[in-house]
């Protein structure tokens, strides 16, 4: 029995769900543009309860159309967690800022503090990133960007589906960015992705940029490259919306049967009570890699997200950063399969092999 992190292919049911949305297109010729991107973003804007939604071709794009907003500088900074997938920290470089590392808290999400310590003259925004699900101190970052007239933007990759009390993340700065590629919660065939502008003028501004900087009346306004989603993802993001929640739930249940069952000392979990699970997370202080040979051995494929702190990365390495607890936490972190694919005996598996790790 192997047990993948993730399971990508798609089972009977789905499969034929999925080829009629395509052949539809298919028949309709219909690959970019289109009503069906449209109606997705409607769709999104319902299920978020907010507005102002683009369909972009991926998170990055997300991230960088966010960013393009701000017109920066080489010397311009933003504040970034230290630890996230590279795609946060390159967006603001290509861009044109520069990143800067904030230190992380204990459940890997942006430390407030740092971010204090590291506001300058030259500090224009602070992305966070709500990490595996888990919500950044979202109101105390929204509270240090206002006070200091700085760009908010919540990099929402990991967390579709999240709350914090009753409204969703990506709506409380001045740009949500979503990733919805093959691994995510909510996830298409492929890349794509979702922005959302607080600020309608923001979403209009934008909107050129998605297509090479034509805007609705067919004129160049600007020069950009192409970040448009394709018509066949929005339409089978579109389908999956409507079965999200049960995703959303599911991996919940297998997340906290896990975090219920195991009885390893020498195994902590990161979690916290209101979150979405695009992963689970466990902490051990030493023999991170005997514990990941122990799990292979019992054919569970784990994964550390992510190693090493972007200040620690070639092109990184010059910038200012704050690492402490980042540096700490990288080194001891892996992440175990919760997927909604695994089935009970799976689950009962991976606790067991969990609790029989003994170094
Ligand atoms: C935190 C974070 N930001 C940005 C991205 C980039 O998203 P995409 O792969 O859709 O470009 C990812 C994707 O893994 C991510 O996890």
């Amino acid at each position: 029995m192997k047990i993948p992190y993730l399971n990508l292919t798609i089972d009977k049911d789905e499969k034929s769900d999925l080829i009629s949305e395509i052949s539809n297109l298919m028949s309709k010729g219909r690959f970019v543009g289109g009503d069906e991107i449209t109606s997705y973003e409607k769709a999104l804007e319902k299920y978020l309860n907010t507005k102002n939604i683009l369909g972009v071709a991926s998170g990055n794009s997300s991230l960088y159309l966010a960013l393009k907003t701000l017109n920066l500088k080489k010397d311009d900074e933003v504040i970034i967690p230290n630890i996230s997938w590279v795609a946060t920290a390159h967006a603001v470089e290509i861009a044109g800022g520069t990143c800067v590392f904030a230190d992380v808290n204990d459940d890997l999400t942006i430390d407030c503090s740092s971010v204090e310590r590291l506001v300058t003259d030259k500090t224009k925004a602070i992305i966070c990133v709500h990490f595996m699900g888990i919500p950044c101190d979202i109101e105390k970052l929204v509270q240090i960007s206002q006070k200091k007239n700085l760009k908010l933007i919540e990099d929402c990759s990991q967390a579709f589906g999240l709350k914090y009390g009753e409204k969703a993340v990506g709506t409380f700065g001045d740009f949500g960015c979503y990733s919805t590629n093959c691994m995510k919660i909510l996830a298409g065939l492929g890349d794509s992705g979702f922005l959302i502008s607080r600020n309608e003028l923001d979403h209009k501004r934008i909107k050129p940029w998605l297509y090479n900087g034509v805007d609705e009346n067919k004129q160049v306004v600007d020069i950009e490259l192409c970040h448009r989603i394709d018509t066949i993802q929005a339409a089978i993001l579109k389908f999956r919306l409507s079965k999200v929640d049960f995703i959303i739930s599911q991996r919940k249940s297998n997340a906290l049967k896990i975090i219920k069952e195991t009885n390893n000392n020498k195994i902590a979990f990161i979690d916290s009570r209101e979150r979405v699970y695009y992963g689970l997370t466990l902490m051990i202080n030493e023999d991170r890699a005997r514990l990941i040979d122990h799990l292979n051995k019992y054919d569970i494929e784990v994964k550390v997200e992510h190693e090493p702190c972007l200040s620690d990365l070639t092109p990184y390495k010059s910038h200012k950063s704050e690492f402490e607890n980042a540096a700490k936490l990288s080194k001891s972190i892996v992440n175990i399969p919760i997927s909604e694919a695994l089935s009970t005996e799976n689950i009962d598996h991976i606790i067991q092999s969990i609790n029989s790790w003994n170094p």
